[in-house]
């Protein structure tokens, strides 16, 4: 790996004060070495609906400011929530708006891991599962390493304190994924 340091974007499906994918987010912070820069997203909440009459020289500014985040992050990871045994609708409404224009998307190509967080012990994964396909149907490099986070409020701590080993382990594993996957985009010669 170059010194060079990894942006990533965190992205949290739930604007919650309380989330505890928020804080499986915030947790990366003491998870992640030196090389790496985590910035969470912060203006799910500020998207519009997703609408095609808001494309091209209407785009809203929020809109446009996710696409720069986006394409400025070497990679992006997202923790959703799950309602009612999918991803919940201010999630799917940001990757709607991150997939235009139909193939140029800022998440176009972009390395991408999900995870998952849930006071149930599945963990949000019928949730992660289906982030993972609507990233693939656009066109974004989802790597392999998942991870659902069960009986999430023992488990993580608002403001990212470490209080269970192996999520801690497990979210190290994920940016190392995503470590691995910038180097595979990036020519040699960088
Ligand atoms: C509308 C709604 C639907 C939910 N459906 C599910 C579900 O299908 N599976 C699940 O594990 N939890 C479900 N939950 C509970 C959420 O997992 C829980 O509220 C969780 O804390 C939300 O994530 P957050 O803490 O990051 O906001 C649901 C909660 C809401 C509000």
């Amino acid at each position: 790996m170059s010194d060079r340091k990894l942006k990533v974007l965190a992205i949290s499906g739930s604007v919650r004060s309380d989330s505890v994918n928020t804080a499986l987010l915030e947790t990366l912070k003491n998870v992640s070495s030196d090389n790496f820069i985590v910035e969470i997203y912060e203006h799910l909440a500020e998207l519009p609906i997703f609408n095609q009459d808001l494309e091209g020289e209407n785009i809203p500014d929020f809109v446009a400011e996710l696409g720069r985040s986006v394409s400025e992050a070497d990679a992006v990871l997202i923790s959703t929530p799950e309602y009612n045994g999918a991803i919940p609708g201010g999630l799917k409404n940001l990757l709607d708006w991150g997939s235009r224009p139909w193939g140029k998307g800022a998440f176009s190509g972009k390395p991408v891991a999900v995870i998952g967080a849930s006071p149930s012990e599945y963990g949000a994964s019928r949730a992660v599962a289906m982030t993972y396909t609507i990233l693939e149907a656009m066109s974004a490099t989802v790597i392999n390493r998942k991870l659902t986070v069960g009986n999430a409020p023992d488990r993580v701590a608002v403001g990212g304190e470490i209080i269970d080993e192996m999520v801690a382990k497990s979210l190290s594993d994920v940016l190392e994924g995503l470590e691995i996957a910038v180097e595979n985009l990036t020519p040699v010669s960088q």
